[in-house]
C-alpha cells in the first residue's frame, strides 16, 4: 500500500519523510488555507522534501478555469498531480489532462458510480472520502470494496486513494479492502507505530539488559 500524507504543514512532512515510509502528499484548499501561505509556495516546498506525487487542487468550478489552473500548477514541478472535483467539468478536465499525460486525482468521491466516471476519464487516482461517509452513517470502507470490484471487473488502472482517513482502523480496513493508496493526517501516520505491547516489551528488554550488566 502506498502512503500519502494529507497535510500542507511542511514541518510535519519533513519529520515524516525521515521515517522513510511517505510516498507522496495530498493537499486541499482547506489544508492550504490553514498554513496561511499561498498554494504555490506550499506545493513548491513540499516537492523539495518528498520525491513523489503531490496533489494540488484547483478551485475553479468551470472547465476553462480548471484547465488554466492545471497548467499553472503543472509548471511548479513534474511531480504535481492535479486534483479535480467530481463534477461534470472536473471529469471533463480529467479526460483532457489524462490525454496530455498529466497526472490527476479526482476528489470528493462518495459513490461507486462516481468512481466509475473517474476511471472512465482515465484519472490516475480517485479519492473516496471514507471518514466523511462514516460521519453521515454510510459505509466508507464499503465504498472502497465496491470500487475494487468494479475496477477489477473492467481492468481500470485508476488507483483507489482512500482519503478522509481519521484513525488507524481506517488504514487497516482500507488496506484489507484493496485500496492502492491511503492518505492520512500526520497524527494518524504517527499512531500506526503505536502498540502498548511494543512499549512494554521494549521496556522489559532494556531492563533485563541493564540488569545483566551489573
Ligand atoms: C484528501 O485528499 C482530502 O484532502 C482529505 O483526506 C479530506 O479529509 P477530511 O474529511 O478529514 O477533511
Amino acid at each position: 500500500m502506498i502512503f500519502f500524507l494529507d497535510t500542507g504543514i511542511v514541518e510535519e512532512i519533513r519529520m515524516a519523510s525521515e521515517w522513510g515510509i511517505v510516498d507522496g502528499v495530498t493537499t486541499n484548499p482547506s489544508l492550504i488555507a490553514k498554513t496561511g501561505r499561498t498554494q504555490k509556495d506550499v506545493i513548491k516546498e513540499i516537492t523539495s522534501i518528498i520525491d513523489g506525487p503531490i496533489s494540488a487542487e484547483v478551485i475553479s468550478m468551470d472547465l476553462k478555469g480548471m484547465l488554466r489552473e492545471a497548467e499553472e500548477l503543472s509548471t511548479i514541478h513534474p511531480n504535481v498531480v492535479i486534483k479535480l472535483p467530481l463534477t461534470e467539468p472536473g471529469i471533463a478536465a480529467c479526460k483532457i489532462l489524462s490525454r496530455q499525460g498529466i497526472k490527476t486525482n479526482v476528489t470528493l468521491c462518495f459513490s461507486p458510480v462516481q468512481a466509475l466516471l473517474a476511471a472512465k476519464a482515465q484519472a490516475t487516482y480517485v479519492s473516496p472520502f471514507i471518514g466523511r461517509l462514516d460521519d453521515v452513517s454510510q459505509d466508507g470502507v464499503g465504498l472502497i470494496r465496491e470500487m475494487r470490484t468494479i475496477f477489477d471487473n473492467y481492468g481500470f488502472e485508476t488507483q483507489i486513494l482512500a482519503a478522509s482517513i481519521r484513525h488507524p482502523m481506517h488504514v487497516r480496513d482500507a488496506a484489507l479492502a484493496g485500496a492502492d493508496v491511503g492518505t492520512m493526517p500526520f497524527s494518524v501516520l504517527k499512531a500506526l507505530y503505536k502498540h502498548p505491547l511494543t512499549d512494554k516489551g521494549l521496556a522489559q528488554f532494556l531492563e533485563d539488559f541493564n540488569r545483566s550488566k551489573k
